[in-house]
């Protein structure tokens, strides 16, 4: 018998699990904080309604039709197909590559938390005490070996979380999607009472309609879309293969599209609150009180941390294991997605290539725990998502709206949904979601190629199409294996 969700709600709860993670309380915030605050919202909105939630819908129905992981899913349809499901592995594995860096990162601060040892100035902290960061991307320093260590124990713990499969995944994300909410609250009410805040949240809410016209915040807008609901990565495809076939796809797609946004939206005022105490007690304006990189949540949430009138400690620490917490079920939906489709096309038992995996992760993590980790990890994450995620969105988008029966394919969803997808699901699949992407894509590729991502010169194009180009190689030659059962 086919591996089963034991009921609807273990599947929502997965899917958020899945989807509600780093990328909302650590990624979410500098990347809005990077393209202006205000300015980042409503693309951000705009993304999630014309390609987020479509594509959601698209990737729900896709796993659940076919009862396939991502690169079966694609094949069953067109053979020559397979390399897309591949590929958003590959991408995905990237990806879990450098996430599993930021657990680590996490996993150090609980230990620093109980002593609060960040200090007054939590980024001087950040940088020179636990990442001891290098000057650039090249000048590697070694690895940093608390940061190797608990990357090991980090992969150590995703492996025994799914070391059963998709059922006991059911049951720890009944732990892992709820407590994160009741912490961040907490932080959310110190935050917005803290001097200063106001100018924060100001800087955060506040529209900015001219910086509509910057194509990047587009893209990231999107990108940030995608990587934050999971889509893309072919997780929500495997995900999604587990359900039983009396299912609701376009209901739970608008549940976990809608929660796991305004989960970030929360975050977001987390951090500008504290963004704004900073200005508050710098004197520094808002956009430029800290580095606007991927250490902004280890500085952000321990400024906070540090205000609290009482148990700092003991709040600090519930919240780094809040932090990983979230991490591991985001990280393990991420192994899922690659082990299922593994295992369909080799005959690998589970347990061994869930090891496999793990031991890869940590060799290609490696470069992440280096003096030098930091920069990789934001130019990598930078070009996986702007350019790898954006580029399968779109394929998915093509493929499903122009290279099979795409009625017939809404209405298998619509007999399988309570809210129907109607005519406007297949507009956006066919039309917008093609256009707005490619449109995106062009005009950033132009401009990356004459301005490298931030400033780091063509190291950053070297590194991060690099990258890209090795994964889809991979991609490639795994598509071209037959499937042995
Ligand atoms: N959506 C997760 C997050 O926001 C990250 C993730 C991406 C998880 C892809 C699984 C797959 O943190």
């Amino acid at each position: 018998m086919k591996e089963k969700w034991d009921n609807r709600l273990a599947f929502v709860l997965a899917s958020i699990g899945s989807a509600i993670g780093l990328g909302n309380l650590w990624r979410f915030p500098y990347i809005a904080y990077r393209y202006g605050g205000g300015a980042f919202l409503i693309p951000y909105l705009v993304a999630l309604f014309t390609a987020g939630i479509p594509l959601l819908i698209l990737e729900f129905g896709l796993g659940h039709k076919t009862e396939h992981g991502a690169p079966y899913a694609f094949a069953s349809y067109r053979k020559n197909w397979k390399w897309l499901g591949w590929f958003a592995i590959a991408v995905a594995f990237g990806v879990v590559a450098y996430y599993t860096v930021i657990m680590s990162w996490s996993f150090i601060y609980f230990f620093h938390s109980f002593s609060l040892s960040w200090g007054a100035i939590p980024e001087v902290f950040f940088n020179n005490m636990v990442l001891e960061i290098s000057d650039s991307p090249f000048s590697l320093g070694g690895i940093n070996l608390p940061i190797l260590v608990f990357l090991i124990l980090t992969w150590i713990a995703i492996y025994y979380c799914i070391y059963k499969g998709v059922k006991s995944v059911g049951k720890v994300v009944y732990v892992t999607v709820i407590l994160p909410w009741v912490i961040l609250i907490v932080l959310i009410i110190r935050g917005v009472t803290l001097p200063g805040a106001l100018e924060g949240l100001s800087y955060y809410l506040t529209p900015n309609f001219s910086a509509l016209k910057d194509p990047a915040v587009w893209i990231n807008a999107y990108a940030q879309i995608f990587f934050t609901l999971s889509v893309g990565f072919g997780v929500m495809i495997a995900y999604a293969s587990y359900l039983p076939k009396k299912a609701d796809i376009v209901n739970n797609a608008f549940i976990i599209g809608l929660s796991n946004c305004f989960t970030s939206f929360l975050a977001g005022i987390a951090v500008f609150s504290s963004l704004g105490f900073l200005a508050y007690q710098t004197g520094k304006p808002v956009a430029d009180v800290v580095a606007s990189g991927p250490g902004l949540a280890f500085v952000a949430y321990p400024t906070i941390i540090n205000m609290l009138p009482f148990g700092n400690s003991i709040f600090g620490a519930l919240f780094f294991v809040m932090l990983l917490t979230l991490g591991i079920d985001s990280a393990f939906s991420l192994v899922e997605a690659a082990s299922k489709a593994g295992s369909e096309q080799w005959k690998i038992p589970r347990l061994r290539l869930n090891f496999l995996i793990a031991a890869i992760g940590i060799f290609v993590g490696l470069i992440f725990t280096t003096r030098s980790g930091l920069y990789w990890l934001d130019i990598v994450d930078h070009y996986l998502c702007n350019y790898g995620l954006v580029i399968i969105g779109l394929m998915e988008a093509i493929f499903i709206g122009y290279l099979i029966n795409t009625d017939s394919f809404r209405e298998y969803i619509s007999s399988h949904s309570e809210i129907k997808a109607g005519r406007w699901w297949s507009f956006f699949v066919k039309i917008a979601v093609p256009i707005v992407l490619l449109v995106v894509l062009g005009y950033n590729t132009y401009y990356e190629f004459r301005n490298p991502y931030g400033g780091y010169s063509t190291a950053a194009l070297v590194i991060g199409f690099g990258f890209l180009v090795v994964l889809l190689i991979v991609a490639i030659i795994f598509s071209k294996k037959e499937r042995r059962l």
